[in-house]
């Protein structure tokens, strides 16, 4: 219906509201009124009170009053950027997702990168892992890949992740980050050595965001058309090359330039130079899962290239850098859950757990309809649902559809329906036993030390003496109890490593050099 008068186009960028100089674009209140002064609240006489009345005024305070939303409680400091997915070889023999049905088939996608430990606005160069999303808008809905810059973490069930991250934050009453804590809870964790060693490995501290691998970590599960099953891991390869900054540079730049990975972003990519990553899978047959060395599901653990190799798959590039940081990077909802048919969940415990933790945090940090915010929407994929109503329900609501399910086909012929072609997910064998509280049997049988000492035996000489010096530096920190108890584990990697640590944390000691995990 027409209100007469109303022009039919809404008032956009482009076709703004003018004032009466019939060009000049028009100052309204957030209810659309019209604004003559944005300089004086109305008041009685020049030195009066003000009035209530002035919803100018009360609007602008009130709407100011509620800007903050919660931020990520974790990897809340980040940035992040558009830009396309290319599907370079044809994987349709693994996985039926139609985006990867076709070599040289396009779609758009959104990329968040990030530090995890603290604040938003906090320093981009301390030592930290990386978090590295990708939101791929696919036709048959968003596959959210929410990975990090390491191919492993710090444990293996999720119950220890809030502790874990308590730890990684500030100290309860200090309120500073505290290197007790930090190698408490680490040392009597000792399955997340391999991650630990990773971190104060040189590629703890990557030179921006441009630099640097992103890996799925998780094993998720790849279903072909006829319903064929791989377990498969994600790696996305930097083709800028990895580059790193050693502990001196990331102190000092946390100091000089905090935003230094933001600004390296935004400024590469509005120089037209695009950074690009290419898409591998390894690729494990559920037969071979079965007899392997390690449990595939287990997060602390690689799988070895060498039995393993790595299948490309496609490259993203990051050609647009966001109009509005809080509508296309705040507001961006990633979760583990989001995934199209053909890319399927394994019972990792932590993909596991992260299923469930991203969008109930997403309803808390966003509202219950963070899914119909634009960025948060699939152009081509329309959800058709039956939930409705809630707050900031900005979408149709369904219109004067059913909000129920079964309905008659009599009654709403137009209404969404499930259909039973669609096999997803596929059924799978799962297996049987008693429930309770314990450890996956196989973690009880495997070595969790030879991972990490395949690693620091591969690192070059200079990168063992830079990651020994990053460790001394920041466990001086910690009470001697919590550091005898830190070298013995480091110990476990390496005698090498043990004895080269307490060789230089006396040293450490004297010296008053800032760790980078406060930088
Ligand atoms: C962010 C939970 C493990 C990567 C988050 C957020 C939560 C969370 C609640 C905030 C999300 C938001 O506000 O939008 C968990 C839990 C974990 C876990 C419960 C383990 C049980 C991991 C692991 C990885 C990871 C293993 C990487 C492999 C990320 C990334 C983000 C994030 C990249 C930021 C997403 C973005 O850019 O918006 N996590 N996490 N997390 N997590 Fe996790």
């Amino acid at each position: 219906a027409h209100v007469k008068g109303m022009s039919d186009g809404a008032a956009s960028a482009d076709n703004p509201r003018v004032g009466s100089d019939g060009k000049t674009p028009l100052l309204t209140t957030g209810g659309g009124h019209p604004v003559s002064d944005d300089n004086n609240s109305v008041s009685i006489g020049g030195r009066g009170q003000l009035l209530l009345e002035d919803f100018h005024l009360l609007d602008k305070l009130a709407h100011f009053d509620r800007e903050r939303i919660p931020e990520r409680v974790v990897h809340a400091n980040g940035s992040g950027a558009h830009g396309y997915f290319e599907v370079t070889q044809d994987v349709s023999d693994l996985c039926k997702a139609a985006f990867l049905s076709e070599v040289g088939k396009r779609i758009p996608v959104l990329s968040r990168f990030s530090t995890v430990g603290l604040e938003s606005g906090s320093a981009d160069t301390v030592r930290d892992p990386r978090g590295f999303s990708v939101k791929f808008y696919t036709e048959e809905g968003i596959w959210d890949m929410v990975g990090n810059n390491t191919p492993i973490f710090f444990m293996r069930d999720p119950i220890k992740f809030p502790d874990f991250i308590h730890t990684q934050k500030r100290h309860p009453s200090k309120h500073v980050k505290d290197p007790d804590v930090f190698w408490d809870f680490l040392t009597l964790t000792p399955e997340s050595f391999h991650q630990v060693l990773i971190l104060f490995s040189p590629r703890g501290v990557p030179d921006g965001y441009r630099h640097m691998n992103g890996y799925g970590s998780h094993t998720f599960k790849w279903v072909n058309k006829e319903g064929q099953a791989n377990w498969v891991k994600f790696h996305f390869k930097t083709d800028q090359g990895i580059k790193n900054l050693t502990h001196e540079e990331g102190v000092k730049l946390a100091g000089i330039d905090p935003d230094y990975a933001k600004k390296d972003l935004y400024n590469s990519i509005e120089a037209g130079d695009f950074p690009s990553w290419t898409f591998f899978v390894q690729v494990m047959s559920l037969e071979q899962a079965e007899t392997f060395k390690w449990d595939p599901f287990d997060l602390t653990k690689v799988w070895p290239h060498k039995e393993f190799p790595l299948r490309e798959v496609g490259r993203f590039t990051l050609d647009r850098n966001p109009t509005n940081y809080f509508n296309e990077i705040e507001q961006a909802a990633y979760s583990p859950a989001h995934m199209p048919p053909g890319i399927e969940a394994s019972p990792d415990r932590m993909l596991q757990a992260r299923l469930f933790s991203y969008d109930d945090t997403a309803r808390h940090r966003l509202g219950p309809n963070y899914l119909l915010l634009p960025i948060n929407r699939c152009p081509f994929a329309k959800a058709q649902t039956y939930q409705s109503d809630g707050f900031m329900q900005v979408g149709d609501n369904g219109g004067s559809g059913p909000n129920y399910y079964p309905n008659s086909r009599e009654l709403w012929p137009n209404a969404p329906r499930p259909d039973p072609a669609q096999a997803n997910p596929e059924p799978f064998p799962v297996e049987g036993g008693l429930a309770g509280r314990y450890p996956n049997k196989k973690w009880v049988d495997q070595n969790d030390w030879d991972q990490p000492q395949m690693l620091w035996k591969t690192m070059s000489k200079e990168d063992q003496e830079q990651t020994l010096s990053n460790i001394a530096g920041h466990l001086q920190g910690a009470q001697e109890f919590i550091q005898k108890r830190a070298i013995a584990l480091f110990g476990k990697i390496d005698p090498e490593m043990e004895e080269g640590l307490q060789a230089i944390l006396p040293e450490k000691k004297k010296s008053d050099e800032p760790y980078t995990m406060t930088a």
